[in-house]
């Protein structure tokens, strides 16, 4: 094979040209935004998109070129204050869009120029079609689901009022403290799952709304799978320490990371690293409705992955890759999470395999 010397490799392919290149072909738009927020340059995706030039837009305000409003702006002023922020399923429409346009926007301080922040804007149209099918399948796949948590509430409260009751009776047999901590648990835990059930069966107005913070949720559920699994599993905590508190329910929030953290377990047989992280998000957008601050929380075990035939459909009910799995874990914990107006989202491939949630603070904006 012919190698070029290193000297002729850099002539050949100039950093400025290679960059070009790159932006040329970007599908994504890209606007570069300099001091005033004005529109120092946009590459031809974000040209085509905006139907403009980088000429007719150089030096214009970006939030007149972008017809987004508040959203943006909040997004503006979070990058000149070093945050990035994305914004989901934003809707473009104005004078220079014919008809609207749905996008996700990233907007990320960079440092380029001297007289003022800057900042790269960038634009990737959601698929209209794909996104509505998603929609539709999401919808019909809580209908089907709520039909069957229904039939296994049935399946599930008659044996955890025998497990409560055997429980409490060996409590009473033991002297030991230690040992009486585990019958504890296994109170602690049927109450909830009972709780758990009367709530997915008795409709949204059941659960309970109060304020907890998500930390709290991923100790107990830390705690919880070390007990189950003493031996070979390791958690890696990175907690931000400010995330705020959330209101909702917070045994339905326990549920709903038990059965993401369980998964991951269960595909690492046991053995391997789980990390936890939270962070404070601003400025997002959940299910089209904008939020000034949101808590992401994202569970990442090291194991095998989820299988690739499975990865689009994981959040249906009954899928599963495990032969004694009711495939249910995901749907329920889905549920849960849009309940509290939240997002749950994964990425996985082998050795890194990551559940993120969004969850709403307070008020919209
Ligand atoms: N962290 C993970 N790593 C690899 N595969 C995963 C992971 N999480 C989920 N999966 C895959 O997704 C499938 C669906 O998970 P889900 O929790 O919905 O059902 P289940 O675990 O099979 O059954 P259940 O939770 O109802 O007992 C799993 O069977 C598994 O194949
Ligand atoms: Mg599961």
């Amino acid at each position: 094979m012919h190698h070029y010397g290193a000297n002729v490799f850099q002539m050949k392919y100039s950093q400025a040209d290679v960059s070009r290149a790159v932006l040329d072909g970007l599908k994504a738009a890209v606007i570069l935004v300099g001091a005033d927020r004005r529109v120092i340059f946009m590459n031809p995706a974000a040209e085509g998109l905006l139907d403009t030039s980088t000429q007719r837009g150089f030096g214009r305000d970006v939030l007149d070129l972008l017809p987004m409003g508040m959203t943006l702006q909040g997004a503006l002023i979070a990058a000149e204050e070093g945050a990035t922020t994305t914004l989901r399923e934003e809707a473009l429409q104005g004078p220079m869009q014919a008809e609207g346009v749905t996008v996700d926007c990233t907007v990320s301080p960079i440092d380029y120029g001297t007289d003022g922040p800057c900042m790269i804007v960038e634009l990737s149209p959601v698929d209209q079609l794909a996104r509505m099918t998603r929609e539709t399948t999401l919808h019909e796949s809580q209908g089907a689901f709520s039909q069957v948590a229904r039939a296994l509430a049935h399946e599930i409260k008659n044996p955890l009022g025998g497990i409560r009751g055997a429980a409490q009776l060996l409590d009473a047999e033991l002297s030991d403290k230690d040992l009486r901590e585990y019958t504890r648990i296994i109170t602690h835990e049927t109450d909830r799952l009972n709780g758990l059930v009367d709530r997915l069966t008795g409709g949204y107005g059941a659960s309970q709304r109060e304020s907890f913070n998500l930390h709290s949720v991923l100790e107990h559920v830390r705690k919880l799978t070390q007990v189950e699994t003493p031996e070979g599993l390791e958690f890696d905590r990175d907690y931000d320490p400010s995330i705020p508190d959330i209101l909702g329910d917070h045994a339905q929030m326990t549920q709903a990371v038990l059965n993401v953290v369980r998964n991951a377990v269960q595909a690492m047989e046991g053995r391997g690293c789980i990390r936890l992280r939270t962070r404070v998000r601003r400025q997002c957008t959940i299910h089209h409705a904008r939020h000034r601050l949101a808590v992401e929380a994202s569970i990442t075990d090291n194991g095998p992955g989820i299988d690739p035939s499975l990865k689009e459909r994981i959040f249906f009910p009954m899928v599963t890759g495990r032969p004694d799995g009711t495939g249910l874990g995901l749907a329920l914990t889905q549920e849960i999470i849009s309940r509290h107006g939240g997002l749950i989202a994964c990425t996985s491939q082998p050795g890194e395999t990551a559940f993120t949630l969004l969850l709403p603070v307070g008020a919209k904006t």
